[in-house]
């Protein structure tokens, strides 16, 4: 099965933002939306849905190589980093993150420890958008760190987070460790008997699910008491209360089904993609910058600075490209992007810059559609502003 793009006039380069559901998820969510059954319920009807869960449940665990009973479900990585932070903080202690997490992680830890701000301690990066290893190895050796929560891969220039280390230091001193993988999930490997982390969120809509369905993965056995964000029914082991999303989460299991079986060949040629696309625009357009250390990135994702160029222009100038000038969670916010800006650039280079992201049904079309007009788009700006001044 492959996915018909609606618009064949776009080139969809807005993964990183949502991916289009992919044929699979639409079928598994279409075929529960077609049936009746809380997955509660104990009669035939609910008992089906319920297998419907418990089928997503292992898909989605199969994905992350971890154990069903690992997973909870939620309605988006957003309220699997509340849930985790607000656990793993619940004793008390320091809670270490990263100056480029995603608001999902930033603001709910500014919120959870607003009455104790010496409880928080927010990570520099460098030039490159790496975590200084050192400043946490610093904040463990302080003492009392209840978690450390970095994210697996940026959200706005696709940098990975080599995860290893930062688990072997951080149980050394026992903290707990949390990472949002919400950009890494079904699109790189990921392995949770090797990678020893304690508790991982992740949204079902960037490998290619519904939108509103997420899951938090709680490694059975760590030493963390549940915090609910929401009372009631006691689903999912009491960790999130409320009737399941049956057609959303059989999506997300076969969305996670269907990544997996194409991550073999979709990293090498959204790899492939991505540096075509890349090196034509530093190319033809020059005076410009990729953002983030280029050989520690997703596949799908470049981040580039066209100096001279402000961002939302060069957008409005090319009408046939989706990408986004900056996280699409914040777009709309006059603020410019706090990635960019932990890692020293300037408010005007942050301003200028375009993140395109590619996924399972990019095109070489969308590519070449995409670099035609960028070039001319970026061309357009600089020409008008040059004029103008
Ligand atoms: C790194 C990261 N974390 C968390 C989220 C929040 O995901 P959701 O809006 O699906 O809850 C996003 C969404 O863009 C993200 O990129």
């Amino acid at each position: 099965m492959t996915f018909q793009s609606p618009d064949a006039g776009l080139a969809y380069l807005d993964y990183n933002a949502t991916a289009p559901v992919r044929p699979e998820a639409r079928q598994a969510a279409l075929a529960a939306m077609s049936t009746v059954g809380n997955a509660s319920s104990t009669h035939r009807s609910g008992r089906d849905a319920a297998d419907r869960v418990d089928l997503a449940r292992r898909q989605v665990a199969d994905l992350l190589n971890c154990s069903h009973g690992e997973i909870v479900f939620t309605s988006g990585a957003t309220e699997a980093n509340n849930l985790a932070l607000r656990a793993a903080f619940a004793a008390g202690g320091q809670l270490v993150t990263s100056a480029v997490e995603h608001p999902a992680v930033l603001e709910t830890a500014k919120a959870i420890t607003a009455e104790l701000p010496q409880a928080l301690t927010v990570l520099s990066v460098d030039v490159d958008g790496l975590v200084d290893l050192e400043a946490l190895h610093e904040a463990l050796a302080a003492g009392n760190v209840a978690v450390v929560s970095l994210m697996a891969a940026n959200n706005e220039t696709g940098v990975l987070t080599d995860l290893a280390p930062v688990v072997k230091a951080a149980h050394d001193a026992g903290a707990l460790v949390h990472t949002d993988a919400t950009q890494l999930v079904g699109r790189l490997p990921i392995n949770l008997t090797e990678t020893d982390v304690d508790l991982l969120s992740l949204s079902a809509h960037k490998f290619g699910g519904p939108q509103g369905v997420g899951a938090l993965f709680v490694r059975r056995g760590a030493a963390l008491p549940y915090r609910p964000l929401l009372f009631g029914g006691g689903q999912e082991r009491g960790w999130r209360a409320g009737t399941l999303n049956v057609a959303g989460i059989a999506g997300a299991g076969a969305a996670a089904e269907a990544a997996r079986h194409g991550m073999a060949a979709e990293v090498p040629r959204i790899t492939r993609l991505r540096d075509s696309l890349e090196n034509a625009l530093v190319e033809q357009i020059g005076d410009c910058r990729v953002n983030g250390a280029v050989d520690r990135r997703l596949p799908g994702v470049s981040s580039i600075t066209f100096h001279r160029a402000p961002a939302d222009a060069i957008l409005a100038s090319m009408p046939d490209v989706a990408a986004s000038d900056g996280s699409a969670c914040s777009s709309g916010a006059p603020t410019p992007s706090h990635v960019l800006l932990a890692m020293g650039r300037s408010r005007e280079d942050a301003d200028s810059t375009v993140r395109f992201s590619l996924g399972y049904a990019t095109t070489a079309e969308d590519i070449d559609r995409a670099v035609a007009s960028t070039v001319r788009a970026v061309h357009h700006v600089r020409g008008t502003l040059a004029s103008a001044t």
